[in-house]
């Protein structure tokens, strides 16, 4: 038996807290959440409402519940130091230290990493402290991305074409960022079609789960604002459908190459999670950027179909031998699609913005599966709290039936709530491989 910790109280630990709790050694699950996230709080044994921030409280939950290891799902608490925190009380945890979850936290630190192992994925890019050199680089780039280099809750990136249209532009906003940050990124822009790459990792093995895309955009069609994720997909092959073995196997080959370079560069093995967000290009599969935790929704894509006992490789990883395990994931397709409050995304003084902290109503849900997200579950019934509320994943053995099965348990829940309908749909997926097709020649 074991006493798992696990920080976080989105849709992403609600997975994890499964993954978790299905495990053969029988562990007793403790929840250190943000706020309370009902079914996360229904799986575990004890509760603690925090700050990602308050370290003591934190390792005085963690000294007090007899923690043999811990799990920490979100960004925040790896940023705040939360694995070096418990590592001191003794406590191990599956996630990276400050230092190494710079992966994640510091966009300049993964690029330089690249550029100085010499491992394939950048794009042509540049790190600029002042604004000296910046309109030269830029000019010599056809579209550019421009970002801080720090944790931006997935809003600080800016896209040519997409968020700003003139090179113009692109200077003004790396002005902007060089006044509350310490660096701007300038990346040259890729075209190609994304995967997400999550893979786990001893600071030595690396291994990869199944690729899965992510759709950002608010509305059907991938149009209005990017948001956290409204949904996800992966196929029965454990590829996806404009992907080649090729691309899976040069992802994976990067993210070892970075795991190598970080024990060279640093002394320390990365035990956590790599997410590598990718893009296939005409050269090759490039890196967007690093997360040093599970995606969201992505994990609930892959952690479902985990066969092999995620305690058993929480073990692995914190003592370094994840090369003994055997990783396996079921053949299936999933298809997760995030129920939204109608007003998610839209501007405060759109007339559907009010609709974030309604009353919903799930009715009985048999072949889905459901992962609460922002809820609050209350004497009356449940409430979305203005984020995305529950990730809705259908299984099968092809991505239409999972479809479907996704469609079908979201029509289950009632209330002023959204979707995307057109996530894990043939149109859509056909519309990415045409995208490639055209891309690749
Ligand atoms: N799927 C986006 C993220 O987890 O950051």
């Amino acid at each position: 038996m074991a006493n798992v910790l696990l920080i976080g109280n989105g849709a992403r630990e609600h997975v994890m807290a499964e993954a978790i709790i299905r495990s053969k050694h029988n562990p007793q699950l403790f929840s250190y959440m943000k706020s309370n996230n009902p079914a996360i709080a229904s799986l575990s044994s004890s509760v603690k409402i925090g700050d990602y921030s308050d370290l003591d409280d934190i390792n005085q939950f963690a000294t007090d519940n007899k923690i043999d290891f811990a799990v920490i799902g979100p960004e925040d608490p790896l940023n705040n130091g939360v694995v070096d925190s418990l590592q001191k009380a003794g406590i191990p945890s599956v996630g990276p230290t400050q230092r190494l979850a710079r992966l994640e936290t510091s966009k300049s630190f993964t690029r330089n990493l690249l550029h100085k192992y010499a491992i394939p994925g950048n794009p042509r890019y540049k790190v600029f402290s002042s604004m000296d050199g910046v309109e030269e680089f830029i000019n010599a780039l056809d579209e550019v991305v421009v970002k801080p280099d720090g944790l931006t809750g997935g809003k600080g990136v800016m896209v040519q074409g997409d968020h700003f249209q003139t090179k113009t532009e692109a200077l003004e906003h790396c002005r902007k960022i060089l006044e509350e940050h310490s660096c701007v990124i300038v990346d040259e822009k890729l075209e190609g079609e994304e995967f997400s790459l999550q893979c786990i990792s001893d600071g030595k093995t690396v291994v990869a789960t199944p690729p899965v895309q992510d759709h950002k955009r608010r509305f059907v069609d991938d149009k209005g604002p990017n948001t956290g994720g409204m949904g996800s997909y992966s196929s029965e092959d454990h590829s996806l459908p404009f992907m080649t073995a090729e691309d899976v196997t040069e992802g994976l080959s990067i993210t070892q190459q970075v795991a190598d370079a970080i024990y060279k560069e640093t002394g320390e093995y990365y035990k956590g999670v790599m997410y590598g967000g990718f893009i296939i290009t005409k050269d090759g599969v490039k890196l967007l950027e690093y997360n040093a935790r599970f995606g969201d929704p992505e994990a609930m894509n892959t952690l479902p179909l985990l066969k092999t006992d995620f305690v058993d490789i929480c073990k692995t990883i914190i003592d370094g031998t994840l090369n003994t395990l055997t990783v396996e994931f079921e053949k299936k397709a999933t298809v997760c699609k995030y129920i939204v409050p109608k007003g998610y995304g839209l501007p405060k003084d759109h007339p559907d913005a009010k609709s974030t902290s309604e009353k919903i109503e799930v009715e009985n849900v048999k072949d889905a599966k459901l992962y609460y997200a922002s809820v609050d579950k209350r004497d009356d019934g449940l409430y979305m709290t203005t984020s995305r509320a529950i990730g809705v994943v259908g299984i099968a053995d092809n991505l239409e039936k999972a479809e479907q099965i996704a469609e079908k348990a979201i029509s289950a829940v009632k209330g002023p709530v959204d979707h995307r309908p057109d996530i894990g749909t043939k149109p859509l997926v056909q519309r990415r491989i045409d995208h490639m097709k055209k891309i690749r020649g």
